[in-house]
């Protein structure tokens, strides 16, 4: 809920379910940010003054905003936006050059609104409500421009987003230098923050830092939101944990350059901002323009980071992800990109998914190598026609074939790109960001095609078209595979080349919403090189993207908790695929393979033909139980509860009458037979049915131990020891009980003694480095 409370300095509060956020308007009509946390009642404009800054005196060598105003000290104020100049010292929310070269720019209260709606941005995607949300309009002026900042609450998620405009109503153009998408001043010397950051194939790795003095920041430069330093991050008290702590999670709705900045002043205030980078940008105004910033999430819980993430998860699910797809079952697949690689044909593919049928396998796609002389990585991006050598019979065919099996068709495309080697860029070489007659830095051998010019987006919007066009094609996984160097767009003027980043998202967006729309019925995948473009933006558009290329399950542990900090299940694609893995050779069973990619949509991606037939039937039957618990695996509230040594996730229905718990150890520690799992987020009331499927244990697992079993001596790896370990499976233990909410979520649960070294039978867990288990739980 919205309020305006009258007064002498006027309050307005944002209500969430169990948030407050309020802030008032200054006598020299600045905005004060006043609060924002747990959730509390403010009734009139003096609740406001118990918890207001008291000020007579302003501190020695500190700037006062103006001689009529002799307490406001803007160093020292918490504000809801900030500016250069008159003496706040701190990170602005605003800079302006005005066309006398000046850069003090100064916004005061003008008016305000409270509606019930959600209108779409002009240039960018945004959050939706489909029965709109309250929304709070404040103007603010500083002589022609105007700067409006836009607040929408979403109660049930306890998440409030904000957005600014800028609109230059003067005659002479001004030069935007930066307008950030959220401003939040709180009282305190010290906190964390938690930040993700990572390279190609190690995204999402979590960082903890304390500042309690400088400015910590979190950045892009990379052209997209990258894997280098995800737009969500963490601000919080230094004690917090999983489930207990005050906690402040945000996140950006913005695909390009990002900027967060945490910084602790110099008198007991910390400023959070973030938006669009600063670094690189200069935004042209002219008369009557407007510039628009993108929406920025914030949260808070009392609850610690899983308290911050349930809140976060929810938001995602019923505001940013929309369509079709929208809290839709996504259908397990198979994708072809590490059991072919490049070596694609439709005598490799058809007999692959054919194979993939027989395990369960709903979606078959086909990634890289389709199209033009795609033999490697240097030829043929922008060149959308099948390649006449591997698919003569054109990819229709292939279609028709691969669907004829009873598996939808999936396609990969990487549309933003070109390789010089390539009809488009021999024809188009205007067409590319690059830097006339200047040497031109490349990644993996490609360029990247200049979006800030409509007529190459159209370009790819027809492009697109013809290959979505292509029979039923029912996904697309939407790759882009190298980050921005050279920066400039041939097409824009010279006084316009600080625009040329963001203009690119703009026409990212533009293509992605046009082609979403024309193919509303395609799951489309987002993919940039793995997890290089992980964001909200792309989430308006697209239901899902892929998390990372690294498919390890120990890599994955990390991956997958990382982004689940403000990412739900059901956006994060996670794929089985061989062992030893192929981006780091590590060998993992196929159980734990499963268990963590589970946790995600799930998807294969190896050759399935080159399973053994034990192997096959053990993926046949986890994906069959992956379909009865995907509405579980893909849409539960997600809860962390261990990780490092062992790992424990929980996944909850809705309804709190399912959930799904992994158990993954990375690294075993001799003796260490007792184990629990202690649930989260259950119904304390409800009895529930506690059990897991147990596996069969192949005894070479036990290596030369058998020998303490066998009449004979058996030579470990012998022809005889394999033939024993086909023909003996021993059972593995088995866990079945009952139990209330209230004891799986406080003591939890007692496990089968661990193997340690003195003895088996099938009450023991046999539990090895980088294995998993999966206990699943019901409401009786
Ligand atoms: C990078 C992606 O992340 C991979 O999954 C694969 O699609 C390759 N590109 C294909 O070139």
């Amino acid at each position: 809920m919205i309020r305006r409370i009258d007064g002498e300095k006027p309050l307005f509060v944002l209500d969430t379910e169990n948030t407050t956020y309020a802030f008032s308007v200054m006598p020299s009509g600045h905005l004060e940010h006043l609060y924002y946390g747990g959730r509390m009642t403010l009734t009139t404009s003096a609740d406001g003054e118990i918890f207001r800054q008291k000020r007579e005196f302003e501190p020695g060598n500190a700037i006062v905003y103006s001689e009529k105003f002799p307490t406001e000290i803007p160093e020292d104020t918490c504000y809801e936006v900030s500016s250069l100049g008159h003496g706040d010292i701190r990170e602005p929310f605003v800079e302006v050059i005005f066309p006398d070269g000046s850069r003090t720019c100064d916004f005061l209260f003008d008016s305000y609104e409270i509606t019930n709606d959600k209108p779409p941005f002009d240039t960018l995607p945004g959050s939706h409500a489909d029965c709109g949300c309250e929304h709070l309009t404040i103007t603010l002026k500083d002589g022609e421009l105007v700067l409006l900042l836009h607040y929408f609450v979403y109660s049930e998620c306890d998440v409030i987003t904000r957005s600014a405009k800028l609109i230059n109503n003067g005659e002479k153009a001004v030069r935007l230098e930066r307008l950030m998408s959220m401003q939040l001043d709180v009282i305190a010397n010290r906190v964390s923050v938690t930040t993700f950051h990572g390279a190609w194939a190690r995204e999402m790795d979590k960082y903890t830092i304390d500042i309690a003095a400088g400015k910590f920041v979190n950045e892009s430069r990379a052209g997209c939101s990258s894997s280098r330093a995800n737009p969500l991050f963490m601000v919080h008290s230094s004690g917090t944990d999983e489930s207990n702590g005050d906690c402040y999670g945000f996140n950006l709705i913005y695909s390009g350059n990002h900027y967060e900045a945490v910084e602790v002043g110099a008198y007991d205030k910390v400023r959070v901002v973030s938006g669009i980078n600063p670094q690189g940008f200069s935004y042209l105004l002219e008369k009557g323009e407007a510039f628009e910033a993108p929406e920025a999430v914030m949260t808070f819980s009392r609850c610690g980071f899983n308290g911050q993430s349930e809140n976060m998860h929810r938001f995602v699910r019923e505001h940013i992800v929309t369509g079709t797809w929208k809290n839709k079952r996504r259908p397990v697949l198979l994708n072809s990109w590490e059991a072919c690689y490049f070596n694609i044909s439709e005598q490799n593919l058809v007999p692959l998914a054919k194979a993939g049928k027989e395990l369960g396998i709903e979606l078959f796609v086909t990634d890289d190598g389709w199209f033009g002389k795609r033999n490697d990585d240097r030829h043929s991006l922008g060149d959308w026609t099948p390649s006449e050598k591997k698919l003569p019979k054109g990819l229709e065919s292939l279609v028709k074939k691969i669907t004829a099996l009873g598996v939808r068709f999936g396609i990969w495309v990487e549309p933003e790109m070109v390789n010089v080697e390539s009809e488009l860029y021999k024809s188009h070489p205007d067409w590319v960001m690059q830097i006339p007659d200047r040497l031109h830095s490349e990644g993996r051998h490609q360029r990247i095609l200049d979006l800030a010019n409509p007529e190459v987006a159209d370009h790819i919007i027809g492009a697109m078209t013809e290959v979505f066009s292509s029979g039923d094609i029912t996904y697309v996984k939407w790759d882009m595979n190298r980050i921005f160097s050279d920066v400039y767009s041939p097409y824009l003027p010279a006084e316009r080349q600080g625009e040329t980043a963001h203009r690119y998202i703009l026409g990212l967006y533009r293509i992605m919403k046009t082609l979403t729309e024309k193919f509303p019925n395609i799951l489309f995948e987002g993919c940039a090189s793995g997890g290089n473009r992980f964001d909200l933006g792309i989430l308006c558009y697209f239901p899902q993207i892929w998390a990372s290329d690294n498919t390890d399950a120990v890599s994955r542990l990390y991956i997958q908790e990382g982004y689940s900090y403000g990412y739900p299940q059901s956006v994060v694609a996670a794929h089985v695929a061989a062992s030893p893995n192929h981006q780091t050779l590590r060998e993992t069973p196929l159980s734990s393979r499963f268990a963590v990619a589970a946790f995600g949509v799930l998807g294969y991606e190896c050759d399935v033909r080159d399973l053994t037939s034990e192997q096959k039937k053990e993926t046949a039957t986890q994906i069959e139980q992956y379909k009865k618990w995907a509405d579980v695996f893909q849409f539960g509230q997600f809860y962390r509860v261990r990780s490092g040594t062992v790992h424990e996730w929980w996944c909850v229905s809705g309804d709190k009458k399912r959930a799904v718990c992994l158990l993954f150890k990375e690294i075993v520690k001799a003796n260490t037979q007792s184990e629990r799992v202690t649930a989260r987020g259950l119904d304390p009331s409800y009895v529930y049915k506690f059990y897991n499927i147990p596996a069969r244990v192949n005894v070479k697992q036990f290596g030369s131990l058998i020998n303490t079993m066998t009449p004979v001596h058996i030579k470990q790896d012998s022809v005889i020891h394999n033939a024993i370990a086909k023909a003996v499976k021993m059972n593995g233990e088995e866990e079945n009980v009952t139990v209330r909410g209230d004891v799986l979520m406080n003591a939890g649960i007692a496990l089968k003694q661990e193997f340690s070294g003195t003895g088996f039978n099938d009450n023991v867990r046999v539990f090895s480095d980088f294995s998993a288990r999966l206990y699943f739980v019901e409401a009786d």
